[in-house]
């Protein structure tokens, strides 16, 4: 082998280990943008769970992921609930005496991912609608924080906070906050004025508004 052939074996090998260098570097550079964009997408691991019949819970869970830039969730049973008042009440009345978890359309995969969580809910016979009972009991919540927000036709919270405690054992409850919002037709649009003062206070109070 001539020295000329060594030499240039050398070059040619200097010249793939530095365009190798540099296709690392590229690669790094994306992976870097690519891991911003998410976390901008998610910036604080702050999940808005909520369930609704008629709209009020869900326009509230709406302005909290809004303001805290919150990732939404549907708590959405599979079984439909009546469009009428006075059927849905009945059937919910049910369901709370047969101590029933109805079936959700959808489970959230990644809870580990959030440490605190917004629940959204109405008061439904004074505590809260089954289908949330399904969802906090089908996830483990330990070391997270619950934040609830209840919606209401004049009972407030009702016993749902107990009733929360209870079955998210390990979950640290945060302070709450109850909006006055009666409504009988889930056809109109939500009694409920979106946003909310109160709702931005409560999150400015707790430090989640950005
Ligand atoms: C099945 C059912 C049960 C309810 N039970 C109560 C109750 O016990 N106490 C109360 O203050 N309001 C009660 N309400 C009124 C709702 O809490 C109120 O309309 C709520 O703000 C509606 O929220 P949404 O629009 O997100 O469904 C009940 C409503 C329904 C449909």
């Amino acid at each position: 082998m001539g020295p000329w052939l060594l030499r240039w074996d050398g070059e040619a090998r200097n010249e793939v280990k530095m365009k190798t260098v540099l296709i690392l570097l590229l690669a790094l550079f994306f992976l870097q943008a690519f891991s911003l964009k998410a976390q901008a997408q998610n910036p604080g691991r702050i999940l808005v769970a909520y369930f609704s019949w008629s709209g009020n819970a869900k326009a509230m869970a709406e302005q909290i992921a809004a303001e805290t830039g919150g990732v939404l969730f549907e708590i959405k049973t599979v079984k439909v609930y009546p469009d009428t008042y006075d059927e849905c009440i009945d059937v919910a009345k049910k369901e709370q005496n047969d101590k029933a978890r109805p079936a959700l359309v959808e489970n959230l995969p990644n809870i580990a991912d959030y440490s605190v969580m917004f629940l959204c809910y109405p008061n439904w016979w004074g505590t809260l609608p089954m289908g949330v009972f399904t969802f906090l009991e089908s996830h483990d919540l330990s070391g997270k924080t619950i934040y609830p927000l209840v919606t209401h036709g004049g009972s407030r919270f009702g016993s749902s906070l107990n009733d929360l405690k209870k079955v998210s054992p390990g979950a640290q409850l945060g302070e709450g906050l109850t909006i006055s919002a009666f409504d009988r037709n889930p056809k109109n649009p939500p009694t409920v004025k979106s946003p909310n003062s109160d709702v931005t206070k409560w999150l400015a109070k707790l430090g989640f508004n950005r």
